[in-house]
């Protein structure tokens, strides 16, 4: 949820930090500035996505020759998306610009004193309160820059990753921290500041994740110092990044959630690596294994998390009380923090986000801690705030995801809890050796499945041809597919922006049947073993009002291709794992419906990957 970007060094500041915004535009995409120093500051700001910013920049920009710079690309939280409440802002006397991420709550109250005191307000973001505090310290208590930063800092409240800039320091670039990414690159005679690495890893791959309260103080010769909130050095280490460029690029598919949904033989493989084995007949997750015995006695798992992640905690219910007969409770970590939930010792949290600063679900795992709970973390970003937070975890090493509709990150975010319930199930001697052993092949094998639905993308863009136009969409499932029906629900609304509702098949006679007309699609995942029956005679019914009946069925099924309008095939696999190959035809029916509405894909409207505000 908005992106930031900085660069001091020798080179050209412009067009790293313009790159650098592109690549962090998945945050956010509503409007984008920059400010370039060179003895004189030049802010430019344009409403829209950072193409705007660089054609405004292209004709009005006069020289390039700029060797330090800020730049941010925005998802509006206070005033609406326009070119004065774009990012950086500046102090009163237009000397020191900022870039943030976050929200400062109290900016009223601040806000409501500096005018008192003569300052004169441009925008309405709560983020210009900052430039005119810092500026305000560092005229009236003579304090540098750096010290001016603290001190204001230590007045708000609230979430932030800023840098700052200022005119009467030419060589110097002040960052901080607190609840939003903030990672400090370290080059040769060159930094970056930066809400991810993305921007940094083409020129260094030597990084500092900077910690909350943190203040990073950068001078262009003498290197870089940091300091917390209460004034103390800190010495954090350096880590080295396993990034490559080209995980961060399209790689020559036209959009990153296609790349992303044909990557999944991959991702899923690579979330599975090391963790299984059905020959040798063992399923093991590292972060659970030292705590093992105290976990599989759990009364309690709670899965917490926020949109397509609270889908794959949903898969996690139906997995965990299936097969390690744990009660499992599912929690939109929103409302988990907020509503004073029981948790006891013997209770295990699990937090699960792709991006893991999802503001929700970390408030909710640092609630679960305070209260005692046991907390662990399925994250895809490596050294994102929820990995660091939570008491152990695992990976899921999907790598960088930047579609902002989430696909591979569910699909391995879904195989880790299949090894969790397995991994459990078996260490309590709960599921029968030979029925274990087959479960194991069976996740093995959904690498190569899922390439089979892949190939099948010219049928399935087919039907979406069919049903393009459609106002409403419904998705019904059953059992360990009814998460899967409002996941396939939620791909369709971010990206098509049809409105689409997720049901429980049986649910459909309470409601949603009321809708059914000859318009109305109806996509049924029916490839259950158990309650198949049950899941026909819902196709029928459908059939019966003159929905449009488009159905995900198991390879070679007979009955339902003689009723349903259009049928899409996906191999025979063993119940509990279905999600992970039910869920790929309603990624690529989404897509292929939103390319034919012309929708901006990637970066569908008023949506942002990474959400650091509550
Ligand atoms: C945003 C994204 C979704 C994502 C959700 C949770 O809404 O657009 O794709 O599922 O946040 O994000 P997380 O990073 O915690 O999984």
């Amino acid at each position: 949820m908005c992106g930031i970007v900085a660069y001091i060094g020798k080179k050209k500041a412009y067009p790293i930090i313009l790159e650098g915004l592109k690549r962090l535009e998945y945050r956010g995409y509503d409007s984008a500035g920059i400010a370039l120093l060179n003895g004189k500051m030049e802010v430019l700001k344009k409403k829209g996505k950072v193409s705007e910013l660089e054609k405004h920049a292209s004709e009005n920009l006069k020289n390039f020759d700029y060797t330090m710079g800020i730049g941010h690309t925005r998802w509006a939280t206070h005033g609406i998306p326009n070119d004065v409440n774009a990012h950086p802002h500046v102090s009163n006397s237009g000397d020191i610009a900022i870039i943030h991420n976050g929200i400062i709550e109290n900016y009223d109250s601040i806000k409501k004193a500096l005018v008192e005191r003569g300052h004169t307000f441009h925008s309405e973001t709560d983020t210009e309160v900052l430039a005119h505090l810092i500026e305000e310290i560092q005229r009236t208590e003579k304090q540098p820059l750096e010290e001016s930063v603290r001190l204001a800092l230590k007045k708000c409240i609230g979430a932030y990753a800023i840098v700052v800039m200022d005119k009467n320091n030419p060589e110097k670039l002040v960052g901080a921290k607190l609840s939003s990414p903030l990672v400090l690159g370290i080059g040769e005679d060159e930094f970056f500041l930066a809400s991810d690495a993305s921007p940094i890893i083409k020129y260094t791959n030597r990084v500092i994740y900077l910690n909350d309260g943190e203040i990073v103080t950068i001078n262009r010769n003498k290197g870089y110092s940091i300091k917390n909130l209460s004034n103390e050095t800190q010495n954090p280490e350096v880590s080295q990044l396993d990034l490559k460029l080209d995980e961060i690029e399209k790689g020559g598919y036209d959009h990153f959630m296609l790349k992303e949904i044909f990557q999944q033989p991959v991702t899923v493989a690579e979330s599975m690596k090391g963790r299984i084995n059905s020959q040798e007949g063992w399923a093991i997750l590292g972060g659970m294994k030292p705590n093992i015995a105290r976990i599989a006695k759990s009364k309690r798992i709670v899965l917490t998390a926020c949109g397509t992640s609270w889908h794959s905690a949903m898969i996690g219910e139906y997995l965990l009380e299936d097969l390690a007969r744990i009660p499992t409770e599912v929690e939109y970590a929103s409302e988990f923090r907020y509503r004073n939930p029981v948790i006891k010792e013997n209770d295990f949290i699990v937090a699960l986000s792709q991006s893991g600063e999802t503001a929700d679900t970390l408030a909710a795992i640092k609630m679960a801690k305070n209260k005692g709970a046991y907390v662990y973390g399925i994250v895809n970003v490596i050294g994102s705030s929820i990995a660091r937070e939570t008491d152990s975890g695992s990976y899921i090493h999907a790598g960088p995801e930047i579609g902002v509709a989430s696909t591979k990150a569910f699909t391995s975010q879904s195989t880790i809890l299949a090894l969790m319930a397995l991994y459990l199930g078996h260490h309590k001697g709960l599921i029968e050796e030979t029925y274990f052993r087959k479960l194991l092949a069976e996740l093995e094998s959904v690498p190569t499945k899922i390439a089979r639905i892949l190939a099948k993308d010219d049928h399935i863009k087919y039907i979406a041809g069919e049903i393009r136009n459609a106002s409403n969409a419904l998705y019904l499932g059953r059992g360990y597919n009814f998460p899967v029906a409002l996941e396939g629900a939620l791909k369709l609304k971010e990206i098509s922006y049809i409105h689409a509702e997720g049901y429980p098949a049986a649910e459909m006679k309470h409601g949603p049947i009321a809708l059914i007309d000859m318009y109305m699609p109806v996509i049924v995942l029916a490839t259950n073993k158990s309650a198949y029956e049950k899941v026909v005679s819902n196709i029928q019914e459908v059939k019966a009002r003159k929905g449009i009946v488009i159905a995900i069925v198991t390879e070679g099924d007979e009955i339902i291709k003689e009723i349903a309008d259009f049928i899409i095939e996906i191999p025979e696999i063993e119940e509990p794992l279905t999600p992970l190959l039910s869920v790929i035809p309603l990624q690529l029916l989404a897509y292929h419906i939103a390319v034919m509405r012309g929708c901006h894909v990637d970066q569908p409207r008023n949506l942002a990957k990474s959400v650091t505000v509550e």
